[in-house]
């Protein structure tokens, strides 16, 4: 198996990258890039979580996600089992311990939560033995994304991360990718910038360890690479924006201003894109912006993910 780090993984749960050591991060990391290799063989499949099951809990919508760790366990052939808000009993109004104390009953190794309330995965990890991981909690974290996205970085970067500068832009107020990413990058030595509207900046950013701009021309002067963020519309209260055309005009990353950025920068996008607000389409479809093989790392971080939590008692290496 690719992970040949005999020392057990020690944590339970994946609830942020904060819980992370950087070499903890390398190591799952490259036992992600193990998974990616295979994840490109004609047959996509090994035995390695064979017998063991995986718990989708996606209380809110998702794309990626959802699909990246149900085709990560099925690859690694654990069983997984979907649950969502629609269709199940959270509709009747079951409470999540309740739904986490019946999910557990059931004996599953990982349960994956998405939901919209911030610590809903910290609350779930206190209360049941089995693994948990935070598949996006409210504006809180989103610890695979940010891992993914290291993943994609590093794949053009090698490991050379330090002192390079990242820019993340837009609604950073409503990113839980924008506070993993920046916890993430900073303990791999990444600089990070922000750029967005005040309004879209969270209470306290002076205080972060970031420098922050309004104006993306000053922003992205120099940069290794831009992180585009969504424009969550529907977190969005009245009056934040009052005007979307306006903020396209002066926050929508086009190559006028990558032209500005370091040569071989490169664009990062979580999704999904509203393309034209964000980010232009024409970057959005260019050979400098590494969204599609972000989904790509998204599937191999996430076998790392739950090889590393569903292995942990056998030593986490097979
Ligand atoms: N990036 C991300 O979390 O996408 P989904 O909402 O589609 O899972």
């Amino acid at each position: 198996m690719p992970d040949d780090n005999r020392h057990p993984w020690p944590h339970k749960d994946l609830l942020d990258v904060t819980q992370l050591e950087a070499d903890e991060v390398f190591r799952l990391l490259d036992l992600a890039s193990g998974f990616q290799e295979i994840n490109r063989r004609p047959v996509k499949k090994v035995p390695t979580l064979k017998g063991k099951t995986v718990v989708l809990f996606f209380a809110e919508n998702s794309t990626r996600t959802k699909t990246s760790f149900d085709m990560a366990a099925k690859r690694l052939s654990a069983d997984t089992f979907a649950l969502g808000t629609t269709g199940s009993s959270i509709n009747k109004g079951e409470s999540l311990k309740d739904t986490g104390l019946t999910l557990q009953a059931m004996n599953p190794d990982v349960i994956v939560i998405r939901h919209q309330s911030s610590g809903a995965a910290q609350y779930l990890a206190d209360l049941l033995p089995c693994g948990v991981v935070n598949g996006g909690d409210g504006w809180h974290a989103h610890p695979t994304q940010a891992l993914l996205d290291c993943f994609s970085l590093r794949e053009i970067w090698g490991n050379d991360f330090a002192g390079r500068e990242l820019l993340i832009l837009g609604d950073i107020a409503h990113s839980r990718v924008a506070r993993s990413n920046l916890h993430l990058l900073r303990k791999l030595g990444v600089r990070v910038r922000l750029c967005a509207p005040r309004t879209l900046l969270p209470a306290g950013v002076d205080h972060w360890p970031v420098e922050v701009f309004s104006d993306l021309d000053k922003a992205v002067a120099g940069v290794d690479a831009v992180m585009c963020l969504r424009l969550q519309l529907e977190r969005q209260q009245a009056g934040l924006l009052p005007d979307l055309s306006e903020y396209s005009r002066r926050y929508c990353l086009d190559f006028r201003h990558l032209a500005r950025a370091r040569p071989g920068a490169r664009v990062l996008h979580p999704g999904p894109m509203n393309r034209g607000l964000e980010i232009s389409s024409a970057v959005a479809d260019a050979p400098e912006c590494l969204v599609l093989q972000q989904v790509a790392a998204g599937v191999a971080t996430r076998m790392a993910v739950l090889y590393l939590l569903a292995t942990r008692n056998e030593g986490g290496a097979a």
